[in-house]
């Protein structure tokens, strides 16, 4: 019986030291890199953030270990220093990627085309070939619905086409997709992940991380927030006659939490797999702007004055996806609502707020 109990030990042990893994987020220190590392953290594994802060501060680091006790660690560094990638992944130990640095605005790309596809496609490409020298060959990678471009059937399945995207920084992302896919066709020993994430809002219940752009923002969720604490006068609703139940966009919001724990569900998945994939990761369900803004009001308290403005160039009508591919392989599912999504944010938003008052 000794023996047995030894066994099982030993067995658990094993299974312990395989499944807690190094992990190196580039782009850890933005905002879902900085959840996935406290959801990485949570389960056990040790994410090493590796990050230029052109888009983070570097406080995170520091709050992310008041949230999960362990100050994970921090390396100041650009993805197209292929040179300190080789060093980092050789010192750091590490046995897998998640690949979320890069440029983000939509808007912006459209002006900067060139800086998109440095930054996003030469950097991957930099990373992979760093990666491949010191032989670590899993890669998680932050794909976006917009690689759909224009939905031809709701809800979206990974199934469906990509390669239309209206906007560089969405063309960035196909490239990176289609240059994932043949380097996986060219060696049967790389396995990436290519999540493709919906519209990630919210913060982390606890509002010490959470997404504060510089500037005015872009996107619906954080440009709400900054009306309802009075810092911008009112929210423009870009378009109210599309073809939708109120005519406002309608979008599959998810809570960075739950997106950030995707990536730790999708880990074991790209360590005893090989090979390509995309996989959607949404709520499954869309809400339209107008629905996202009573939604805030309720959960803040604040009124948020609207002005109706014309459509956004490149907007689409709605989107939404199917996310049961995530269920199957993961057996990952979002469970939080867009009220839950509402409230952390502006709980970050509130705290933002009352940190800037103070300085
Ligand atoms: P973010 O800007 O908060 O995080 C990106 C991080 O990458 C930042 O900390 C930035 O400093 C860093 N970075 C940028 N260029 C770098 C470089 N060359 N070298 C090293 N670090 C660099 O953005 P996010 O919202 O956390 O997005 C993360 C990833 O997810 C991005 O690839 C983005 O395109 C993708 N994505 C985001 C959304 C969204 O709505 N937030 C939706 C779909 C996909
Ligand atoms: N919107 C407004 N007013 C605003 C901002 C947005 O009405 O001030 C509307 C938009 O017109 C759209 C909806 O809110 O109908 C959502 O817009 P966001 O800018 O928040 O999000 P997008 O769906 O346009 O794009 C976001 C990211 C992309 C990513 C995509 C899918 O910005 O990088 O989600 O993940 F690719």
């Amino acid at each position: 019986r000794a023996a047995l109990r030894c066994d099982a030990l030993g067995r658990w042990v094993v299974h312990v030291i395989r499944t807690i893994m190094r992990v190196l987020l580039t782009g850890g220190m933005g905002f879902i890199g900085s959840h996935t590392a406290v959801s990485l953290l949570e389960a056990g594994h040790e994410p090493i953030l590796y990050d230029n802060l052109s888009n983070a501060d570097r406080s995170v680091v520091d709050r992310i270990g008041r949230i999960t006790g362990h100050t994970p660690t921090f390396i100041e560094g650009d993805i197209r220093d292929g040179a300190l990638l080789k060093q980092v992944l050789r010192n750091e130990h590490i046995e897998a990627v998640i690949h979320f640095a890069g440029l983000k605005a939509v808007g912006e790309s459209v002006g900067k085309p060139l800086e998109y596809f440095d930054n996003n496609v030469s950097g991957t490409i930099k990373l992979l070939e760093a990666m491949r020298s010191v032989g670590v060959k899993r890669l998680i990678f932050s794909s976006s619905s917009t690689v759909y471009g224009t939905p031809q059937h709701l809800p979206l399945t990974e199934a469906e086409p990509t390669g239309e995207a209206t906007n560089p920084y969405g063309r960035t992302k196909i490239h990176i997709e289609e240059i994932l896919a043949d380097l996986c066709r060219s060696d049967s020993e790389w396995s990436v992940v290519c999540l493709r994430y919906f519209n990630p809002i919210g913060a982390h219940p606890s509002g010490l991380i959470g997404e504060d752009p510089n500037g005015i923002p872009n996107n619906l969720l954080p440009y709400i927030a900054r009306v309802a604490s009075g810092r911008l006068p009112y929210l423009n609703v870009f378009g109210n006659d599309y073809d939708t139940p109120d005519g406002t966009g309608v979008r599959d919001f998810i809570h960075v939490v739950d997106l950030a724990q995707g990536h730790t569900d999708a880990l074991p998945y790209a360590v005893s797999h090989t090979g390509w994939i995309a996989v959607n990761l949404g709520c499954g369900r869309g809400y339209s702007v107008l629905e996202v803004v009573k939604a805030f009001e309720d959960a803040s308290g604040r009124r948020i004055p609207l002005h109706f403005a014309p459509r956004r160039a490149g907007d689409i009508a709605a989107n939404w996806c199917d996310p049961t591919l995530a269920l199957k392989l993961f057996g990952w599912k979002a469970k939080f609502g867009i009220e839950d999504m509402c409230r952390d944010s502006w709980h970050f938003e509130s705290l933002l707020k009352t940190e800037c008052e103070t300085r």
